[in-house]
């Protein structure tokens, strides 16, 4: 028996948490004409945390400055378009009691809030001098910051594919 399961009279186990009658609940509550928002809205920081990095190393290997602020625009709009997707994700997950029970959907938040500072350090750490900011620290923030995305990214399409939270159970 584990610690969230209760013993009955007639010795059947229950746990509390997946015989909760809310538990099977898990369609979007956040989206438009039934397609969920915060699907819609996780491509921009994806991508963009994608291109900062690119940006970064086609600076390191040719020193043009286009590509530092080309760096510096795309890591910006990551971290805003990222607040985005975490707003419309945070709102789907107090919102909707199957999700909201599932312990997945906590750690997909905890890694993607984790994701969200790294892109804030990112962009602010440019503003003050977009093309020393590259070499070597802008860089190595923009690694990571794939690093952390990915996981977020993959851990995401988990909680979709395999948990199916935020999919329509159909009409
Ligand atoms: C900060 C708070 C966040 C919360 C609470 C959250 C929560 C969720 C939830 C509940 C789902 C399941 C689908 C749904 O209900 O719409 C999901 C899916 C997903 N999330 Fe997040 N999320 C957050 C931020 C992010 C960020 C910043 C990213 C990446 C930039 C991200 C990437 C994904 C991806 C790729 C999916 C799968 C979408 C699909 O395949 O349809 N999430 N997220």
């Amino acid at each position: 028996m584990t610690d969230k399961q209760v013993q009955t009279e007639d010795n059947t186990l229950i746990d509390p948490i997946s015989s909760s009658p809310d538990f099977e609940q898990t369609e979007s509550r956040i989206a438009i004409w039934g397609h969920p928002a915060h699907a819609m809205t996780v491509a921009f920081p994806v991508a963009l945390t994608f291109c900062t990095f690119g940006a970064d190393v086609l600076y390191w290997l040719s020193g043009d400055i286009f590509w530092a602020r080309a760096a510096l625009w795309a890591a910006g709009t990551a971290f805003l378009f990222g607040l985005a997707a975490g707003v419309t994700g945070t709102t789907e997950l107090l919102m909707v009691p199957g999700i909201r029970a599932r312990a997945a959907a906590w750690t997909h938040f905890v890694i993607a809030v984790a994701l969200l500072s790294v892109l804030g350090a990112n962009w602010g750490y440019r503003l003050g001098g977009y093309e020393e900011a590259v070499l070597p620290y802008g860089l190595l923030l923009s690694a990571f910051g794939v690093v952390m995305v990915s996981a977020a990214g993959w851990h995401g399409g988990k909680l979709v594919f395999d948990y199916r939270l935020g999919t329509s159970k159909g009409s």
